[in-house]
């Protein structure tokens, strides 16, 4: 047993392909993904504890349908399908899939033998969520049928025998209560893992990794006080020590009390080398006079890049760049075919010229494990926490001119914003909460006096990914609050606003 050896998920185009790696991962059990065309050379090649054969859109009896290499269940590896996997397992081991009636679609009632490994501790009748249209009519040999529902006599199987199983249910979405220990149960008593694949255990193997990778060559990276370079920096720091060079750009955009932030935890906590580039000046300088939105992204893009490069040149023999890529990126590379909305340059990117081999130790988690190895490397909880932050930071968040003057009223209105919505326990609760600051004055009337002043908007989003978002709905009295301090406490401030745009049609960020 190895915690290091995955159970490989075969996406066969589901929605849910994701959540099931995702769901077996909170069974401390590495999951990963793949396509599920994978040729069986190659799964024996990558060693997996077991397999899952994902859902899909597609009947297993259409022409064109995405097949399966039979070969896969002569490799004595445990098999688990799901929906169209258990399809596919039936009819590529000589069992029948039809049309049984009508399709199940949404929670069902089901009935399950209780003696069925997959469902050792699970209540005999309880829901599942369904979304099918065939079933498995015949049962190939040495099967027998563990769970029927209305719709679907063989609502799912197993052969103990050959460790495969198959349920035609989702397991894998929250509509299934059982769902996760049936996942469990596969991932511990049949592919016999113990769920060893700990924040911890991430740790030691990365750090093992880095090591070997790295050799006693020089490291650079990047910090943007994000969460995802953060953790990335401190598992290499941890690796190779001194080694390690982190460079810090601070564009004059970022929010209050952040660049202390960075410096304090990297610098004089963890007593990584730092270097703090102060650069404040020379973006304002090249973003003077500039108001268009992309023009803005692409001028901070690049002088960001310049600077980096400058910085790596003075370290000598620099041979490694670290990059905080995720899980997430790696699944998600070449298969997005989204417009370009914004050029969304990443401060803290690879210049795309450097000649440096890249080190990248969070490939294989998604975020929330990312943050998790944060908590457990003793990161302090408002770094682990952090809302997402664009690279480009205040910049795009300044409708118009962005200047001194303008910045400071932004990171003060901001900063107030962030205590309340902290103090309130909303913090966590949202995508990001930020202040908004647009071109345009307002008539006000304060202490008597007429007042001619910026408004600030407050923007407030919830989201599982970003690609679309819902404004949160944040108390009445939680509002109130920030704009009395907003208007009371930012000078140059007479009126606040609220952004009620979801996304789309919105975009999150103002520009
Ligand atoms: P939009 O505004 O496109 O933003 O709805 C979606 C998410 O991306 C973040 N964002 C950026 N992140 N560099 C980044 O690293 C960028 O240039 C950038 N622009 C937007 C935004 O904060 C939101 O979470």
């Amino acid at each position: 047993m190895s915690a290091d050896r995955p159970i490989l998920v075969l996406d066969f185009g589901a929605q849910y392909a994701q959540l099931i790696a995702r769901r077996i991962r909170e069974c401390r059990v590495l999951s990963e993904l793949v396509p599920h065309d994978i040729s069986v050379e190659e799964i024996r090649r990558r060693d997996p504890v077991g397999i899952v054969l994902s859902g899909g859109p597609a009947s297993v009896n259409e022409p064109g349908a995405p097949a399966l290499d039979a070969g896969l269940f002569d490799l004595g590896i445990p098999v688990l399908g799901i929906c169209y996997g258990m399809q596919s397992m039936a009819q590529a081991l000589g069992g029948e899939v039809g049309r049984t009636g009508t399709g199940e679609f949404g929670k069902t009632e089901i009935e399950i033998q209780s003696d069925a490994v997959l469902f050792h501790g699970v209540p005999a009748t309880h829901t599942c969520w369904m979304s099918h249209n065939d079933s498995v009519t015949r049962l190939p040999d040495g099967f027998r049928a563990t769970a029927s529902t209305a719709g679907a006599p063989t609502a799912a199987m197993e052969h103990v025998e050959r460790r495969l199983h198959a349920v035609q249910f989702h397991p894998e979405v929250m509509h299934t209560p059982m769902g996760t220990e049936m996942l469990e149960r596969f991932a511990y008593e049949v592919c016999g893992q113990d769920g060893t694949w700990t924040p911890q255990h991430v740790i030691d193997e990365q750090v093992a990794r880095i090591r070997a990778q790295v050799g006693d060559q020089k490291v650079l990276c990047a910090l943007s006080g994000g969460v995802d370079s953060a953790v990335a920096a401190l598992l290499v720091h941890k690796a190779v020590g001194d080694q390690l060079t982190c460079v810090f750009v601070d564009h004059g955009m970022l929010r209050e009390g952040e660049a202390e932030q960075v410096v304090e935890t990297f610098g004089n906590h963890y007593k990584v080398p730092l270097v703090h580039v102060q650069a404040q000046d020379r973006f304002l300088g090249l973003l003077a006079g500039v108001t268009d939105p992309e023009q803005k992204r692409k001028i901070i893009g690049e002088a960001f890049i310049r600077i980096f490069e400058e910085e790596s040149r003075r370290l000598d023999g620099v041979k490694f760049l670290v990059q905080g890529t995720l899980y997430s990126d790696v699944i998600e590379s070449g298969s997005k075919t989204a417009a370009k909305i914004k050029s969304h340059h990443n401060v803290g990117g690879l210049p795309d010229d450097m000649d440096l081999e890249l080190c990248e130790p969070l490939r294989l988690l998604f975020k929330d494990e990312v943050r998790r190895v944060g908590i457990e490397l003793g990161m302090p909880d408002r770094m682990v926490w952090r809302q997402p932050f664009p690279g480009p930071g205040l910049g795009i968040r300044i409708i118009g001119d962005i200047t001194r003057e303008r910045l400071d009223i932004l990171r003060r209105a901001d900063f107030v914003l962030q205590e309340e919505v902290r103090a309130a326990g909303w913090y966590n609760q949202v995508w990001q909460s930020f202040a908004v600051l647009p071109c345009i004055k307002s008539v006000g009337v304060m202490g008597d006096a007429r007042t001619y002043e910026y408004p600030i908007i407050v923007r407030a989003v919830t989201s599982e990914d970003a690609m679309t978002a819902d404004w949160a709905r944040l108390p009445y009295d939680l509002l109130e609050r920030i704009s009395t301090r907003i208007i009371n406490e930012v000078q140059g401030v007479n009126r606040v606003a609220l952004d009620i745009s979801s996304k789309p049609p919105g975009t999150i960020e103002w520009e």
